[in-house]
């Protein structure tokens, strides 16, 4: 065969081989979605038609890094992990700068000729360098670099062969990534879906315990906006009203609550309104069916982005619990009746009885002593009549404290009276009575005038007792509506709240007396003492108008 044709078939042949390359080239890198798998396809064809020694693609992040993404055969020129590392500043290099700027690829023959070559650490093998644009959508988005040790080995079909693999390999990277980053969106869009739906469950299923919560529970719930029209309330509601929802919901809280009370419902609303915190009060509902039904209400407001915009209370039918204190009030109230009664009956007769007979032993041992001239005797005798008289006085101060006949029958304020300045002889403190009455003589019941001079009793016993104090006084007012009896000692005082916690192991009888007296006649007590500031007992009781008796 003719010479030139030899090198002409050759030459047809390569070109064949060639194209065949490209082809496959082009399906092997539109087959793949995979980035690193494309990179390792590209490195793959370009190794069969530019014999390099090493290369490496490069991948631009950012605006102008590229950094190395994917490399071939430097295991025997380099460190691998250090030729990994590579990357470089698209703006400072300016081979790659060039290479951006004309998007053509650049050889350089020689790089220890080349004044633009800037030697890395990881490519000081190279002595012939290509590098090649991987251009996608009008952009260089990477290169890749070709290398040789030896210089001048690259040619220009080299560079074309190169170019043409590199147009194909830039539309299969810029998809891969496309694809990447749309994968990471839908994963982020996923993650973002279910984290929603998770809140939305959390939300749905406290929504739902709430629901529960707040249709079973036993204590009557309501929400009502800041005129106080309700909007929303529970079943416990309906059952304590005995209206349905629908009628209860739209309408303002004073159709339910008793008139007397309307003010105080009021006032704890406009609290509310004022400040937060909870207001907690009694009130009596009117009931569908015109009973009323004693509550206790506990009420908070509602904020919305740190604005009121409605009230949520409870109210518990405290029926019950009324009945229980009213019935023990009774109880207890009979029980003092009961001890009065029985002091009432045995000063009787330790008076009438024991004080008798003890007159007559006296009178009888007078007689003896007229007929007895013995001067044994008469001593005797004497002894024996001085005891009689101080028991005669033990009986009578005995009685009087029992019982002090004086409140039967001169009243209180005579009674009081009477105590106190005994009391001062025996006590050996200062004690004073301030009666500011209307009418000196005025009397009470005998149940408010026992609970009254009871509550004096013990008062002055625990100042002589505990309070160390050089002076007491007791007051007793009379205003129109009420009677009001005050005992203040300057004494050493103490701590009410700690006795209170003492008390629940230790029951301190006479501060619990004083209260079940005072409320047993229908009025209150209350104590205020302060340690080294003395002692103040105040008992107050609403009374009728004055009636003379
Ligand atoms: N006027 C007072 N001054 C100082 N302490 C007092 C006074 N009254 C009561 N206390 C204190 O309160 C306690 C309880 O009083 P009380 O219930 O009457 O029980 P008791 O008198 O039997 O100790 C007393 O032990 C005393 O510590
Ligand atoms: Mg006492």
């Amino acid at each position: 065969m003719v010479p030139e044709l030899d090198g002409l078939l050759a030459r047809e042949q390569a070109v064949l081989r060639e194209t065949e390359i490209l082809r496959d080239a082009n399906i092997a890198l539109t087959e793949n979605l995979s980035l690193d798998r494309i990179l390792e396809t590209l490195l793959d064809y370009l190794a069969k038609l530019v014999p390099y020694d090493s290369a490496n693609v490069m991948l631009r992040k950012g605006e102008s890094q590229f950094v190395v993404s994917a490399l071939r055969r430097y295991e025997g020129f380099q460190d691998v992990e250090t030729t990994r590392a590579i990357s470089f500043d698209g703006n400072s290099n300016p081979l790659l700068r060039r290479i951006c700027l004309t998007k053509q690829s650049v050889v350089v023959p020689d790089t220890n000729k080349e004044p633009e070559w800037q030697t890395v650490s990881g490519a000081d093998h190279v002595r012939n360098w290509m590098g090649v644009p991987l251009v996608a959508s009008g952009k260089v988005i990477g290169l890749y670099s070709v290398d040789k040790i030896e210089p001048d080995f690259f040619q220009p079909q080299h560079a074309r062969l190169a170019e043409t693999l590199a147009a194909r390999a830039a539309s299969a990277i810029q998809n891969a990534q496309l694809f990447e980053q749309s994968q990471h969106y839908v994963a982020e869009l996923e993650a973002r879906i279910s984290e929603r739906r998770r809140a939305e469950e959390a939300l749905r299923e406290s929504e739902e315990r709430y629901r529960e919560l707040f249709e079973n529970a036993r204590d009557a719930i309501y929400v009502h906006d800041l005129n106080g029209i309700y909007i929303s309330v529970n079943r416990a509601a309906e059952e304590l009203s005995g209206y349905t929802r629908d009628e209860i919901l739209g309408r303002h809280f004073s159709d339910f609550v008793a008139k007397e009370y309307l003010s105080e419902a009021s006032d704890c609303l406009l609290t509310k309104l004022a400040r937060e915190g909870e207001t907690t009060y009694e009130v009596e509902v009117i009931a569908k069916d015109g009973r009323r039904v004693p509550v206790e209400v506990s009420s908070r407001a509602i904020y919305e982005n740190g604005a009121i915009v409605s009230v949520q209370g409870t109210a518990r039918d405290v029926t019950e619990r009324k009945q229980a204190q009213d019935t023990l009030r009774m109880f207890s109230r009979q029980l003092i009746e009961a001890q009065e009664d029985e002091r009432r009956r045995i000063a009787r007769d330790l008076h009438d009885q024991i004080g008798q007979t003890l007159t007559a032993v006296k009178m009888n041992l007078y007689t003896a002593q007229r007929f007895c001239s013995a001067p044994e005797a008469a001593h005797c005798l004497k002894d024996n009549i001085d005891a009689i008289d101080e028991a005669l006085r033990l009986v009578r101060d005995l009685s009087v404290d029992l019982r002090p006949p004086l409140l039967d029958d001169l009243g209180l304020a005579t009674a009081l009276c009477w105590y106190v300045d005994r009391y001062e002889k025996r006590a050996g403190l200062a004690a004073e009575v301030l009666i500011e009455l209307p009418n000196q003589n005025e009397r009470f019941s005998r149940e408010l005038e026992t609970a009254c001079f009871r509550i004096a009793q013990e008062a002055l016993t625990n100042v002589a007792r505990h309070a160390h104090a050089t002076h007491v006084l007791l007051q007793l007012t009379r205003t129109p509506t009420t009677l009001e009896m005050i005992v203040h000692d300057d004494g050493v005082g103490f701590d009410p709240a700690a006795l209170r916690k003492r008390a629940r192991r230790v029951a301190t009888l006479g501060l619990v007396g004083m209260q079940e007296r005072a409320h047993a006649a229908g009025g209150a007590l209350a104590i205020h003492s302060r340690l080294a500031r003395g002692t103040e007992v105040r008992f107050s009781v609403p009374v009728d108008n004055p009636r003379p008796r």
